[in-house]
């Protein structure tokens, strides 16, 4: 089946694209390289010995792409394009409403337009806003505290509506905690632009000397060691989850569920430093820093529906995601001092 993923060659995109084959699906790419660059998809074309169609495309643009949907016999869309940078969207709210929202809708019309009836969607756990419990049911009220988690939750709701309008359509909206880590082979991970936001690159970075210390975002919150505390859960769980929400889906009548995908269990920010040590001998010259604006004190995910459903668990260890991080940075490293 032809797939198309929005956004694949992006971390979290590329390795469900990889994943993806190795379950014997033909991924199709669609990204625009605002986040990413053309070197993942030789990358992946490399790992996988195939070739993987890619159309370098703004989804704000349909006429750009629009020939996707008439050159392939398009079976389902997993649609992971958007900017997710909190802080950002803070900043720029027009630019993530436009490029969030308005290239989803374009997206949908064209898949309404040639009869795509099914859709994996990239969420987040910020729907949640402030977690009233934990762990996290997909139950959990939802609210917003910034611009691009209100992204999310309006495509939620837009998704929800299109699915009253249209009742063929099988739709699975995929609540992703903090993935991490990196495709054991090293040959593609996260490629964060600038200074990195999330702390697992900036950890990386800080182990490659590439910046000097981590500044700990607050130590003073209500949890055994006053640090955030958050579910990380490693990328190639997370492709694992697109691949078994996929095939749940195909052999689905119509519908549209959420699932979380996290592991369940929750490490603070000083744990996943000592950690990340423990598994590569680095050091983490860290000091501490007020409380981020917008920052929860604890988020980690009932993973359980998933696992019922989708007949999905995650299996890597926090371990895992520090050696694979670590492995990644380490030959990005090397490959760029060595050109
Ligand atoms: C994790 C912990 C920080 C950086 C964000 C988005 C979320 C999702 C994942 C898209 C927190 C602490 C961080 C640093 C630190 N993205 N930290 N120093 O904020 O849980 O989630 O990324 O879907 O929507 O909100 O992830 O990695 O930024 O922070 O101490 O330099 O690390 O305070 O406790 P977060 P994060």
């Amino acid at each position: 089946m032809h797939v198309v993923l929005t956004g694949g060659t992006g971390f979290i995109g590329s390795h469900t694209c990889a994943a993806l084959m190795e379950a014997g699906y033909d991924p199709i790419l669609i990204d625009n390289l605002s986040n990413s660059t053309l070197e993942v998809h030789r990358r992946l074309e490399e790992m996988t010995g195939k070739r993987i169609p890619f159309i370098q495309a703004d989804l704000r643009d349909p006429a750009s792409y629009e020939d996707v949907f008439t050159t392939y016999n398009v079976g389902a869309v997993i649609h992971f394009a958007g900017w997710k940078a909190v802080g950002e969207s803070v900043e720029k709210p027009l630019d993530y409403y436009h490029n969030n929202l308005s290239g989803t809708l374009q997206l949908l019309s064209l898949m309404e337009k040639y009869k795509v009836t099914r859709m994996v969607f990239s969420s987040s756990a910020t729907v949640y806003g402030t977690p009233q419990i934990t762990p996290i049911p997909e139950s959990h009220p939802l609210e917003t505290l910034n611009p691009y988690g209100r992204t999310k939750l309006m495509l939620e709701q837009i998704l929800l509506d299109w699915f009253h309008a249209l009742p063929s359509m099988r739709i699975a909206v995929l609540r992703y905690f903090n993935p991490a880590g990196a495709h054991p082979s090293g040959a593609i991970g996260e490629v964060p632009t600038g200074t990195p936001a999330n702390i697992m690159p900036y950890i990386t970075q800080t182990a490659a000397g590439i910046r000097p210390k981590l500044r700990i975002f607050g130590n003073d919150y209500p949890t055994a060691d006053g640090t955030g505390i958050r579910d990380y859960i490693h990328i190639q769980d997370l492709a694992s989850g697109h691949v078994r929400a996929l095939d749940h889906i195909n052999g689905s009548p119509p519908m549209y569920d959420t699932f979380n995908l996290g592991t369940g269990n929750g490490w603070s920010v000083l744990e996943l430093i000592r950690t990340f040590e423990q598994i590569t001998g680095q050091t983490i010259p860290h000091t501490f820093a007020p409380r981020r604006p917008g920052d929860v004190a604890v988020c980690y995910a009932d993973p359980s529906k998933a696992e019922s459903v989708l007949g999905w668990k995650a299996v890597h260890t926090l371990e895992d995601i520090c050696r694979d991080a670590w492995r990644w940075e380490s030959r990005e490293a090397e490959l760029y001092h060595s050109r």
